[in-house]
């Protein structure tokens, strides 16, 4: 005879107050799901977090020697897993953008003879300040701080 276990009451919690155990497997399934229901809310939360906050979300700083900026004035890094460019403008200033463009996500080339930024996907112009100048993106490429210490510079100090 096979014992019907859908009905079966839960085990008692013991008296010093320790977790129950579902004694049905209806209840491990309701446990499991509600540990998956929490599980999945915090991904999406902190997903949410890392799209209004992209290149924080505690990225470290990255250094770069100032003597390895290229002849036409430009660098290469990640932030934070976003591809940036180190720029020397013309006042000699660096500045640091995300390569990522601000419509769908692909990535611009740096133009150094136009002094502008291209997105190839749509058509997107920025300027050497990262605002649009033409095309769909809504708005400027992310600028990052830039700080220079000793020979260095460092992206995204504090
Ligand atoms: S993704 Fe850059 S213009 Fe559309």
């Amino acid at each position: 005879m096979v014992e019907d276990t859908s009905t079966a009451a839960p085990l008692k919690a013991p008296e010093t107050g320790a977790l129950t155990v579902p004694a049905t497997r209806r209840g491990l399934l309701k446990g499991l799901l509600g540990a998956l229901g929490v599980f999945g809310l915090g991904t999406f939360l902190y997903g949410v977090y890392r799209f209004l906050a992209p290149g924080a979300g505690g990225a470290e700083p990255v250094e770069i020697p100032v003597a390895e900026i290229s002849a036409s004035g430009t660098a290469f890094f990640q932030y934070g897993g976003t591809p940036g460019i180190l720029l020397r403008g013309d006042d000699q200033t660096l500045k640091a953008f995300s390569l990522v463009c601000t419509h769908l996500a692909c990535i611009v080339t740096w133009n150094a003879e136009k002094k502008e930024f291209y997105c190839p996907c749509h058509d997107g112009f920025f300027d050497a300040e990262g605002r649009v100048v033409s095309g769909p993106p809504p708005s400027p490429l992310e600028r990052w701080k830039v700080e220079i210490k000793g020979d260095k510079a460092i992206i995204g100090a504090a």
